[in-house]
């Protein structure tokens, strides 16, 4: 039996080709109106790039190995390591802020469930050298954006958003140590992927009493910013970062995506490197993982470069964003296209074919024409099975006198004329 692709692996037949093929045509469109540049880097890298940074459960899912040289090295899992890599190595010379998509395939041992495969293909867009808050509305902007270029609304897509700055100074007021933070953080990033008994009772392992985890309960179901100012407003700590909060909503209205976002302290990003504003989107059904996720990362430079530069970016995958809109019937159909069958009425003409598609191709033209030796009528039915549009057809006698007839095959209508003239007529 013939061996099928590994699992979690895809192939891409010209159908599904087609449809990643849209998809990156959206997330490059849409971030050309940003005036994003894109970038590559290599989907080899050093073992050590996500050992610093990434966090436990993506370096558990690597797909790594020992090169023939002795290193150490894996398939990359996730881009950001490798973009604040290369940006920390030209960080002097770069114009601020940097502004930049890539859209590698990444490699990550997931177990298998829906949303999620081992290979996808991830859009990543990043902002270096901007602490302002502009910069967090604009990075969001540009993911709902191309929700709404595939042509979702916020009826069907929602962005959560929440400050790991902010959610670090509630947990602190509610009563929990510095200690317990990271192991607060992975409890509640895992809310919502598991049932709330097992969730609430690592909750009170992690901060070793019910009282602390009742408050950090209760904090996390207000989706009201206004709510959150009403409870600790007072309290200095956790102001702060209400008001940078605030901004950001006002700056996402003044984009036009006010009805997109909602508050939702429950989201904190798996990864390790997020500093401040942090964010998921989701389809409001509840149906799918993830859409994209992302947010600020102003020490990562530091770390694994040595230059101290605030950052912020997300990653959007392919997987999800395919399943979302193929159950909507939203990819565009992109029948192959050919623009003109080339026929002659005899094998003798097999020359004069091949010439008038080549300069018909010199022109840009989309043309086949018959590999083989075949009837006129079943070259012509080819052309209409390839769908073309137009057939050029090679008749005996009047091609010695320098014609073609030139065929519309879906109106039936057809018209002779020098050769010079319809190459001219292009
Ligand atoms: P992430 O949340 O791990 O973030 O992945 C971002 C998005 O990639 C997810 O929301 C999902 O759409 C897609 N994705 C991730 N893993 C898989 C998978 N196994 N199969 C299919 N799709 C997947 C990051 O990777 C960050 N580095 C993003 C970022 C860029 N943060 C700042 N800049």
């Amino acid at each position: 039996m013939a061996q099928g692709a590994l699992p979690g692996f895809r192939d891409f037949y010209p159908e599904q080709f087609a449809e990643r093929a849209y998809i990156m045509d959206v997330w490059r469109r849409v971030l050309r109106r940003y005036a994003f540049s894109e970038y590559d880097g290599p989907p080899l890298e050093p073992l050590d790039l996500y050992r610093k940074k990434s966090g436990d459960e993506l370096v558990g899912q690597l797909y790594s190995f020992t090169d023939k040289g002795d290193r150490e090295v894996t398939m990359r899992p996730e881009m950001t390591p490798t973009f604040a890599r290369m940006v920390a190595a030209r960080a002097n010379s770069l114009r601020k802020p940097v502004r930049w998509f890539s859209i590698p395939q990444l490699f990550r041992y997931e177990r298998q469930q829906k949303g999620r495969l081992r290979e996808h293909f991830q859009l990543n867009a990043d902002i270096v050298g901007e602490a302002s808050v502009t910069a967090d509305a604009e990075l969001l902007s540009i993911a709902l954006d191309i929700m709404r270029e595939f042509g979702l609304t916020s009826s069907d897509v929602r962005a959560g958003v929440s400050d790991r700055r902010l959610l670090q100074a509630l947990v602190l007021e509610a009563g929990a140590s510095e200690d317990a933070l990271s192991a607060v953080y992975a409890v509640i990033d895992k809310r919502g992927r598991e049932p709330v008994a097992i969730s609430r009772e690592k909750l009170e392992k992690a901060v070793g009493s019910s009282h602390v985890a009742d408050k950090i309960d209760e904090f996390l179901g207000i989706t009201d910013i206004d709510n959150l100012f009403q409870r600790y407003g007072a309290v200095e700590s956790i102001a702060q970062h209400l008001d940078r909060l605030r901004a950001y909503f006002q700056y996402l209205n003044a984009l036009g995506f006010a009805d997109w976002v909602k508050l939702d302290l429950s989201i904190v990003r798996g990864l390790a490197y997020y500093t401040g504003i942090v964010f998921e989107l989701f389809d409001t059904a509840g149906e799918y993982r993830a859409i994209c996720g992302g947010g600020r990362y102003d020490t990562l430079l530091e770390t694994l470069g040595g230059v101290d530069l605030p950052a912020l970016g997300f990653g959007m995958g392919d997987v999800v964003v395919g399943e979302l809109l193929r159950s909507r019937g939203m990819i565009p159909a992109t029948p192959p296209r050919t623009d003109y069958w080339v026929a002659g009425e005899e094998e003798a003409l097999t020359p004069q074919v091949m010439s008038v598609a080549a300069e018909l191709r010199r022109h840009d033209r989309s043309v086949e024409y018959s590999l083989k030796p075949q009837q006129l009528s079943r070259q012509l039915k080819s052309a209409a099975a390839a769908g073309a549009s137009h057939a050029v057809i090679l008749k005996t006698e009047r091609f010695a006198a320098g014609e073609v007839t030139v065929r519309n095959l879906e109106a039936g209508t057809e018209q002779s004329m020098p050769l010079e003239d319809f190459i001219n007529s292009l």
